[in-house]
């Protein structure tokens, strides 16, 4: 059983999605070892709380610089016995100590079709810019934000009329089916890397 962290930084839909299927799958393979925030008082934290998951705050204000910060969340997801990062909503980039440390081991969900709008503004980007279509991205994080190996993208239509809650939620309901099965195919082994290639074993969703 692979123990993982999920960082998040706001509501945890993702880490729910992906804490009730390690819960209702028997061969998940993974199980959530420690949620760590950066940002105290969100509703991920009750998540965590509610599903019995120890949880941690590690806030950039008491660990001031991206090198420190970083330090603590490893720190933090190590003494917790985690040997992966899961990014759920994370607002935060780590430094390049991270991915020293859990070498494609990190893994994140990006709402948009990488290497289209990157950053944290991708859904509004993606409105403005009037795409027809957009998307999730899940993706092995590298040095570089919102760039490394990419695990698996799903297209999400974007219908006339749509404001960006309208939008978001249909991104995260894409992301609530694929990254659980991302994480289950990280944990059970079967992703393979190669440069910037992922090959799924079966497969992807
Ligand atoms: C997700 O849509 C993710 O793509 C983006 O932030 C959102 C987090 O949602 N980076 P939640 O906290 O998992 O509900």
């Amino acid at each position: 059983m692979l123990p993982i962290a999920v960082l998040v930084s706001g509501s945890g839909s993702n880490l729910q999605a992906i804490v009730d299927a390690s819960r209702a799958d028997p061969d998940f393979g993974a199980e959530v070892a420690v949620v760590i925030s950066d940002r105290p008082g969100v509703r991920a934290l009750q998540r965590a709380e509610a599903a019995g998951i120890p949880a941690a705050v590690v806030a950039w204000a008491d660990h001031p610089g991206r090198e420190a910060f970083t330090g603590a969340v490893c720190d933090t997801a190590e003494h917790h016995g985690a040997r992966a990062l899961i990014l759920a909503g994370f607002m935060r980039i780590l430094a390049p100590e991270a991915v020293a440390r859990f070498p494609l081991r990190i893994i994140n969900t990006h709402p948009a079709l990488l290497p289209a709008f990157p950053g944290a503004h991708a859904i509004p980007q993606a409105l403005a810019h009037g795409v027809k279509v957009t998307g999730v991205t899940i993706h092995f994080v590298d040095e570089e934000v919102d760039h490394g190996p990419i695990i698996v993208q799903r297209p999400v239509p974007v219908l006339p009329g749509d404001d960006e809650p309208a939008l978001q939620a249909r991104i995260q309901a894409e992301e609530h089916r694929l990254y659980p099965a991302v994480v289950k195919a990280f944990a059970t082994g079967r992703l393979t890397v190669d440069g910037r290639q992922v090959r799924w074993e079966g497969g992807p969703p």
